[in-house]
Formats: structure tokens, sequence, C-alpha cells
């Protein structure tokens, strides 16, 4: 049966809509439609090509999964080689090369900076607009060829928005939050997780089965191409081009001035950490493309770029000693003492080793030298031990079989040790500090010494007792006096009027995190129904699941926990409920411009949502206060202009301070 000419133009006509919506979701972060109009489209070219198959290409974006697993990776030849680059690795170095290529140049030199992205190079060939082949970088001249993953990735179109041939080169890689997400599975597993968001990017690209490299969210980012059809002139351009044909592309930053180079070197390295991308470095290129050639290439390298890279993430250093830790829920965790080493600006001292499992498969002795990193603002861990460097003097981990802190009995969970002894004080001083933190109960100044000198003292001997310590009480720890224990004792009495789903996620339920809180709160009116929901009540809602629901309902049914809570009450804990609670700030709304001395934004806006206000971003008539910190933007002159009463840092403070004693004496 013949395709209907309709036909073909509606599938044609799908596609079309479909790569730009892709192209607009994916690369430029900015959807044109909602996710169900996306879906209907989809839906529609599956029906249509599943009726006339003879219609499906390779380029269709039905197709982005779909290949079998293989046995193992073809070779492949890069048309032209794929060559690495020298480094710079530090202001003097950068200076140093740019003053070179001048040199060599023997004229005034254009630069193009590019962020450099720490992944896998990856080449994709273009032929006639439609993805023919994907190439990993392999030694420059023979790569594996990982087409059927490539596909798979969403920012690697199937199809250009021109119909060129060209080799385009670019960087695969993970972003940071999708990395930690993989990395926590796979320690809840017990494997070892990626050292790095480069190591998962490559490892996720190399799976022989294209649908696990489909289920890894990884991101492809152009930096070059190999042989092109189009002549480019600039580096710059070229980027330009990418985008234009369907890439994500860095928007590079082009100068002739040394200086400026450098200002901009420093500026990514102060804010590497804010990037959703891992980055090494930046890449410095001659940006006129005919000038590449003259400039030439060393054995490894182009004379015309290379890269300045960042403090390095990795350094390597002795393990000193393993501790075990007894978190709340009894999880024992190796946590290793390091000699410090500075890692990108900080001073690393312990780095953690996850649980049991992943410290016998790393196979680090004590005394060994290792590789320790810290990627952005994870906790530090350890990579790899480096036996070659062993001296015979070092010793394995001792492996506990009693808890380090009561001596109870130690049984392995998973790839876990936990204490067993629900009275085990480690658990307790973990759960007090738990309770107390920011957002649970948010007692300022409950940390983690004072929580362990409550146990010790034995003036905490379960959670609700946190609430009934008195004045006195507090003048018997250490350290304490009249002063500080007045401030500890009203930070208690402040935190007992507490926002329902900050209330559960403060019990320290196992596998209840805020977000399991907030679900919990928003489908339970009460805590009294929450008490005794069924596991398949709790099954009911979307995102909770069979373990969650099973460790909630063990929660709730313990004896113990259940008198815990009913103390809590008795020595006045108060749930603020979602409909009943308002505080005495209810109906005040906030604006905030300037800089704060107090404390970050974030910690301002909860101040005053804690006591019942709300805060807007913008100045509109509906404004109650507009608090001013120091070089206070535009805001001021609009809520000026509105006759919006404004407050200097100081009188926030008051007002927060001066709410916060209402609800204490109770009439809020
Ligand atoms: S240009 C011949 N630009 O870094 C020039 N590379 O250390 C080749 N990389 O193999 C490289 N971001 O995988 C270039 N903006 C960028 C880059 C970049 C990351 C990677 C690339 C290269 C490696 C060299």
């Amino acid at each position: 049966m013949a395709v209907p000419k309709e036909v073909k133009e509606e599938v044609e006509r799908l596609r079309e809509l479909i790569r730009k919506y892709d192209y607009y979701y994916y690369v430029l972060n900015n959807p044109l439609v909602s996710d169900a109009e996306y879906d209907e489209l989809k839906r529609r070219l599956m029906e249509l090509e599943q009726r006339y198959p003879e219609l499906i290409t390779p380029d269709s974006p039905t197709q982005k999964v779909g290949a079998p697993p293989r046995r193992e990776f073809p070779q492949a030849r890069h048309s032209v080689p794929m060559l690495s680059l020298d480094d710079a690795r530090n202001e003097q170095e950068i200076r140093e090369r740019l003053r070179r290529i001048r040199e060599l140049a023997g004229m005034d030199v254009e630069f193009c900076v590019e962020p450099k992205f720490d992944g896998t190079s990856l080449e994709l060939v273009y032929e006639k607009g439609v993805l023919v082949r994907a190439i990993t970088r392999g030694d420059g001249y023979v790569g594996e060829d990982v087409t059927p993953n490539a596909r798979t990735i969403r920012t690697v179109p199937l199809r250009l928005f021109e119909d060129v041939s060209i080799e385009i080169r670019g960087e695969v890689v993970m972003p940071k939050r999708a990395f930690q997400e993989l990395n926590k599975r796979l320690i809840e597993e017990g494997q070892r997780p990626f050292a790095n968001p480069r190591n998962a990017a490559a490892g996720s690209l190399m799976q022989l089965d294209p649908r696990i490299t489909a289920q890894r969210p990884l991101d492809f980012i152009v930096w070059g191409f190999g042989k092109s059809e189009i002549e480019f002139k600039k580096q710059s351009e070229f980027l330009k081009k990418a985008r234009e044909l369907g890439f994500k592309a860095p928007d590079p930053f082009v100068t002739k001035d040394d200086e400026e180079i450098i200002r901009h070197y420093r500026e990514w390295e102060a804010k590497r950490d804010s990037y959703d991308y891992e980055l090494d470095g930046l890449v410095i290129k001659v940006n006129d493309i005919p000038l590449w050639d003259r400039l030439g290439y060393t054995a490894r390298a182009p004379r015309w770029a290379f890269a300045a890279k960042f403090k390095p993430r990795e350094r390597t250093t002795r393990l000193l000693n393993v501790v075990w830790q007894v978190g709340r829920t009894g999880i024992i965790t190796p946590v290793a003492e390091l000699e410090p080493v500075e890692i990108g600006g900080v001073i690393v001292s312990r780095a953690t080793l996850h649980n049991v499992e992943i410290l016998k498969k790393l196979g680090v002795m004590i005394g060994d030298w290792v590789v320790v990193s810290r990627a952005g603002d994870v906790i530090p861990q350890i990579i790899k031990p480096i036996p070659e460097r062993r001296t015979g003097k070092e010793r394995p981990v001792p492996i506990p079989d009693r808890c380090p802190v009561c001596g109870g009995e130690v049984v392995q969970e998973g790839p876990y040790l936990k204490c067993v002894n629900a009275s085990c004080p480690a658990r307790l001083v973990a759960s007090i500090k738990h309770l107390a933190s920011r957002d649970a109960f948010d007692v300022e100044g409950l940390g983690d010494k004072t929580a362990r000198l409550l146990v010790e003292k034995g003036l905490v001997k379960d959670l609700a007792d946190v609430f009934k310590l008195t004045k006195e009480d507090l003048l018997k720890l250490p350290g304490f006096a009249e002063v500080s224990a007045e401030q500890l004792y009203l930070a208690i009495q402040r935190s007992k009027k507490v926002p329902y789903h900050r209330f559960i996620y403060a019990l320290g339920i196992p596998s209840v995190g805020q977000a399991t809180a907030k679900l919990l709160a928003q489908h339970f009116p009460r805590l009294e129904d929450l008490m005794k929901a069924t596991k398949l009540d709790l099954m009911k809602i979307k995102g909770i699941g069979p373990e969650t629901a099973n460790a909630i309902v063990k929660y709730f049914q313990d004896e113990h926990n259940r008198r815990t809570i009913q103390k809590m009450f008795q020595y006045g804990v108060k749930i603020l409920y979602e409909d009943e609670s308002r505080g005495p700030l209810a109906g005040k709304i906030f604006v905030f411009t300037g800089e704060l001395d107090c404390c970050p934004r974030s910690k301002a806006k909860k101040m005053v949502e804690e006591l019942g206000g709300s805060v807007a971003n913008s100045v509109s008539r509906k404004v109650t206060y507009l608090v001013v910190g120091k070089n206070p933007g535009s805001k001021l002159q609009k809520a000026q202009r509105y006759g919006i009463p404004t407050l200097s840092e100081e009188e926030f403070l008051r007002m927060i301070e001066e709410a916060r004693k209402r609800i204490v004496e109770g009439n809020g």
C-alpha cells in the first residue's frame, strides 16, 4: 500500500516541530510548549510510523533509543586527528603562552576564550545534516564507534537544522546534580561511586547497552570541528553556527587583551562551583582560523590553543586513620582521617568512605597514599589508594563487630553496618542534631558539641527532653554561662511552634527526607492521620515506594517513638498546620534590596516565613515593607514612588526579634 501524500507531509511536519521543541527544551532550556502538547505530537508521530513503517528513518525523533546491546565497540578512524591541548597551570604560564603565540604569529592576535568542559570528547559525523557516526577520541587517530549510544543523548541532534556535511566535536558531560544523584544510588547499592562527573560521563557513554546510556542524563557541548563543508574564518563564528545548527555551544569571550583574559580566568575560577557542569579550566584559542595552519602543531597539540587549567580538584595525601561514625538510624559510616591537604582552595582533612562494602572494594589500608577529590560542594571522597607507594608498614582497616560507641551488636544491612541498639547514645546525639537542624526545628546554637554534652550529662534521654531543658540545666554544661544558656533556652522555646512538614522531617524517620516529609504533610491533614496510615495508604502517594512506606509504618508503631511524640507536646511543641499557621507577621509582605550583613537572603526569607509573613522578589503596591541593605538596587526608588515604608537592616532584625518574643510569650 502506497503511503498517502498527506501522511508523508504530516510525518515531516511532526518531525520538524518535535526537533524544534527538543532544541528549545534541551539546548536552550526554554520550553515552547507544554509537556502534554509535546507528548501528543510524539504519540501521533509514533502512531503514523507504526502504521507506515516504511516511513521510519534513522533521523526520526522516535529513533533515539532502539539499538540492541553490542559485544564490543567497532573502531573508526577520524578524518582529521583529534589532538590534545597543552596546559598552563597559573597566571604566569598563561601570560607566557599568550606572549609566545603572539611572537610566533608576528602580529596582533585575537583570542577566543571558552570554558573547558570536564567530560569525554566525541566527534559527531553529519552527512547532509543527518547524524551517521559518533566516534570517541581514542588515541586521536582511531576511536570507538559509539553511534547508538550517542544517539540517545538529548542534545545530540539526529538531524541538523541545515543539510550540511560536517564533523562536530565536543564534550559529553554529566551535569553535577545528576552526577551526585547517580553516585547516591550507586553508594546505596554498595557499588563504587564515580570519582567525578568526567568519569561518570565517560562510563555512561561507553555502555555496551545503549539503553543504559539513555537513562543517564548526558549532555553534548560543542567546542570544535573536523572536516567541514562550511569554511569558517573565526572560532567564535563557528560556535555561533553550531548553535544555529541545533547544538549547545558556549558563548565565547573574544579579546585581544591579555589582562582581560587573566581577569576572565579569575572570574571563572571563582564561580566554577555555581556552574551546572564541572569545568577544569578555560581553553584559549587563536580566533582567526587561517592563522591556525601558520602556527601549526606539535606532536600532540596545536600551537594556536592551550588549556588554562584551574586548581586541581584531586590531590594525593596520606590516609592516617579510619573512624566509624554512628548516625541517627544506627548506620555506621567509615570516615577517613587524612593528612590535611588543600584541594581547590579548601583544606581537607576528612573524607567519607560511604559504607563498608565500598571501603572493601576500594581496598585502602591505613597509612596508604590515596587520591582524594572534592567536586564542588560535595563532601570530599577517597577515589583510590596508590598501592605502588606502599612501604609494607600499612595496616588493614579494622571492621568493627561491635558499635564503636555503645559496644552493642552490629549487623550488616545491604552495604551498611548498623548498630541495633535503639538507645545507643551516638544515635541519640545524631538524632538531636537532626532535630535541631535548619530544616527541622531550626534551634540556633544546638550543634554537634552541645548535643553530645546533653547526652553525656544525661540531660536528654530522648528527643522530647530537648524541649524540657531549663536555663539551669543548660548552665550545668561545660562552656555555658548566663548569656549563652539564656540564648539557647530562648532558641528552644522559639522553635516549639513548627510547621507540620518540618515536624515530620525532624522526627528522623529512616528514608524520610524533606521532600517526602512535604508529601506526607500534604496527604495527611493531621499528624494523627499520618500515625494511623497503613502501608497501602502511604503507597498510594506518588513518590513513596514500599521501602519508605514500611519505614514510616514501623516508626509510628514503635511504642517508644509514640511516647516521645506525646512528650514533645506535653513540653510545649505545637505543630503549625498549613490551614492555621498564622504567625505574628501574617499578611505582611517583605521585599529585600541590597546586601544584608546579618545573613544570606535565604535565611532572612526563612525568618519572615517562620513568623507567618511572606517574601516577594519585586516591589508592587501590595508590598508591606522594603528592607534596604548595602548598595540597594532600583527597588528602593520604586518603593519610594509607591510610598512603601522602608526598613533598615537593624529595624528589620528588631521587628523579627519582637515578633519572635510574641510567639514565646504565647500571644503570637
Ligand atoms: S579544543 C585541537 N575546547 O579538553 C583542539 N577542548 O585537554 C582540541 N575540552 O580533548 C581541543 N572543553 O576533549 C577544546 N572548549 C574546549 C574544550 C575542550 C573541553 C576537552 C577536549 C580535549 C581536551 C584537551
